[in-house]
């Protein structure tokens, strides 16, 4: 069974007093959770904003170490917070103002990096093959990619989602790939009304599908997040889906008693 994975997207949400005190608790609720749930507390990722991964590094590391891997998926034990980025330049360093690379992102502890985010792809014209590569780069720096796929809601209602995913799939995840995939249906990003479980259950089967025609029986393993207005209320409905494998959380990562009832949900599914 793939373990269950929550990761928090803090999007630009952050100074330092509000960030250390989200990544305390969410630190020490995992602990509990761990404690009270064994090997069946799902993995947890906080994702703040660049300018917060290093105070949040900080409070996150603990004696269980370094949860990097250069080869594998990150795995992570129970209990441990993996720290993940919200985007990554395509390069390693050079002459790209106001860009971060992977290797800067492994270098101050991060495990893992959302990339293709919506808010990304409409906000800064990133399409699918950018977001490959960025895949691609960030495996090589050690992290595991978080990439975000989903169809507008002219798309939906067009009939055309699953072929917007599909093609979504097959364009942005390299080979080789050693990471997530986060199904976000854009209309129901920061909208309050998160995909019903049919919607969710019958989008998941054509996405694993694709998964195996790009990537061959190794498309079994990657991991399938949902994400969009997901709460503590819809969390254990959608985690109850045999498709769907952790949550992808907004909002409700900013609140640390929300964003743990979610992580506590994923651990009794
Ligand atoms: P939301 O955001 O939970 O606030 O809808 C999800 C996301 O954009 O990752």
């Amino acid at each position: 069974m793939r373990r269950r994975l929550v990761v928090g997207n803090w999007k630009m949400h952050g100074l330092c007093a509000q960030s250390a005190a989200l990544a305390r608790g969410v630190r020490d609720g995992a602990r509990a959770l761990a404690h009270a749930q064994g090997m069946r507390a799902a993995e947890i990722v906080l994702c703040p904003p660049f300018t917060q991964l290093t105070n949040v590094h900080r409070l996150l590391v603990d004696a269980s170490g370094d949860a990097r891997s250069p080869s594998n998926e990150t795995t992570l034990a129970p209990g441990q917070v993996g720290l993940g980025a919200q985007d990554c330049h395509v390069g390693s360093f050079g002459a790209y103002t106001g860009d971060v690379s992977a290797a800067m992102l492994a270098d101050v502890g991060a495990t893992h990096v959302i990339l293709g985010h919506s808010e990304r792809r409409l906000g800064h014209g990133e399409i699918d093959s950018l977001v490959r590569d960025k895949a691609a780069s960030a495996m090589e720096a050690g992290l595991t990619p978080i990439i975000c796929l989903g169809e507008t809601q002219k798309e939906r209602e067009a009939g055309q989602a699953t072929a917007r995913v599909s093609s979504q799939i097959m364009r942005s995840v390299p080979d080789g790939f050693a990471g997530v995939i986060a199904y976000e249906p854009i209309w129901a990003i920061g909208t309050g009304a998160a995909a019903t479980l049919d919607d969710i259950a019958a989008i998941a089967a054509p996405i694993r599908t694709a998964l195996r025609e790009r990537l061959g029986p190794a498309g079994d393993d990657v991991r399938l997040l949902y994400g969009g207005s997901v709460t503590p209320k819809e969390a254990p409905g959608i985690l109850g889906l045999g498709a769907v494998d952790g949550v992808l959380v907004g909002g409700a990562s900013l609140q640390i008693e929300k964003f743990l009832a979610i992580a506590e949900a994923a651990g009794q599914a």
